[in-house]
C-alpha cells in the first residue's frame, strides 16, 4: 500500500465508520431498489472493500470480473483468495475469441503501444465488450471509482443513472480517501492484490500496468506511456459518470 496509515486515530476512524454506514445503505439501495444488480470487480483495493461488504451483508448482488488474458498472476492469485477466504466464486467474463484473434492478427500482439487508438481498440475488445454482456438485463451496476484518483473522475457521484449503458450506476466509495479505503482492508482482514505491496496502487493489465516511485500520482503506473486526460479504458466515461 501506498500511504501510511495510523489505525488509532480517532478522525480516521470515525470517518471511516460514517463512510462505511452511507457505503453499506447505497449497496442495500442497489440491491432492494435496482434488482438485478451486478457489481464489476477489478480485484483493486477499493473492489476489494466492497467484496466485503457485500459477502458480510449477503446482498444479493452478483459479482463479476472481467478476465481480458492480460491480467498479472498476482491478480489470478487474488481470484483464488477471494474463493478461499470469503467461498465466493467470481462470475468471470472472457473477451470474444474472434474478436482477440482478429485484433492480434491485423495489429500485433502488444499493439497498445503504438497509438491511442490501438490501445483503446484492445481495451474495447478485452474489456468494454465483455462489459456490455455483463450489463445486459441488469438495473444496476457498481463500482469501486473514487473522485480522488484522477482528474478525469472529480465530481463522481455516489449514484447516477449511466446513459452510457442504460442502467442505474452506483460508486459507493466516490467520497472515500485510499487512506479510508486502507484502513478498511487492515481493520478488517481484507485479503488484496500482492502488487499493492510493490508499489502498484492501480492494476490493470499487466503490460498496461507498472510501479510507481512513492509521490507519483496513483495512477501513473496505468498506461503511463500516454497523456493524463487519456487514461481510461472506456469502462467508465465522462459522459456517463
Ligand atoms: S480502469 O477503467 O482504469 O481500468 P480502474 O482500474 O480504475 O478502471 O477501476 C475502476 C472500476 O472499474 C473498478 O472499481 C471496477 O468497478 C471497474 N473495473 C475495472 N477493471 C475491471 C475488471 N477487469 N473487471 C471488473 N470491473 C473492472
Ligand atoms: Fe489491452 Fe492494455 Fe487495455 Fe488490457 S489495459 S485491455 S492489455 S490495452
Amino acid at each position: 500500500m501506498a500511504v501510511t496509515i495510523n489505525l488509532k486515530d480517532p478522525a480516521l476512524l470515525d470517518a471511516l465508520a460514517a463512510k462505511t454506514a452511507s457505503a453499506g445503505g447505497l449497496l442495500r439501495c442497489a440491491a432492494g431498489e435496482f434488482s438485478p444488480a451486478v457489481f464489476a470487480n477489478s480485484l483493486g483495493a477499493e473492489d476489494m472493500v466492497l467484496t466485503d461488504l457485500i459477502v458480510g451483508e449477503k446482498l444479493p448482488i452478483e459479482i463479476f470480473s472481467l478476465d481480458t488474458g492480460r491480467l498479472p498472476p498476482e491478480t489470478y492469485d487474488l481470484i483464488a483468495a477471494v474463493k478461499a477466504h470469503y467461498g465466493l466464486t467470481l462470475k468471470l467474463y472472457y473477451p470474444r475469441h474472434e474478436l482477440v484473434e482478429g485484433y492480434t492478427r491485423q495489429n500485433g500482439i502488444n499493439a497498445f503501444y503504438e497509438s491511442v487508438e490501438l490501445r483503446k481498440g484492445c481495451c474495447h475488445v478485452r474489456k468494454v465488450e465483455p462489459l456490455q454482456r455483463a450489463l445486459a438485463g441488469k438495473k444496476a451496476w457498481i463500482t469501486g471509482l473514487r473522485a480522488q484518483q484522477s482528474a478525469t473522475r472529480e465530481g463522481l457521484p455516489v449514484h447516477a443513472f449511466d446513459a452510457g449503458n442504460g442502467l442505474e450506476k452506483f460508486n459507493p466509495l466516490a467520497d472515500w480517501s485510499e487512506k479510508e479505503v486502507w484502513a478498511y482492508i487492515k481493520l478488517n482482514g481484507v485479503p488484496y492484490n500482492a502488487l499493492h505491496d510493490r508499489f502498484y496502487p492501480s492494476i490493470g493489465c499487466a503490460p498496461c500496468t507498472r510501479a510507481i516511485t512513492p509521490g507519483e500520482d496513483i495512477r501513473s503506473g496505468r498506461w503511463w506511456w500516454e497523456n493524463a486526460d487519456t487514461k481510461e479504458c472506456g469502462l467508465h466515461l465522462k459522459a456517463t459518470p
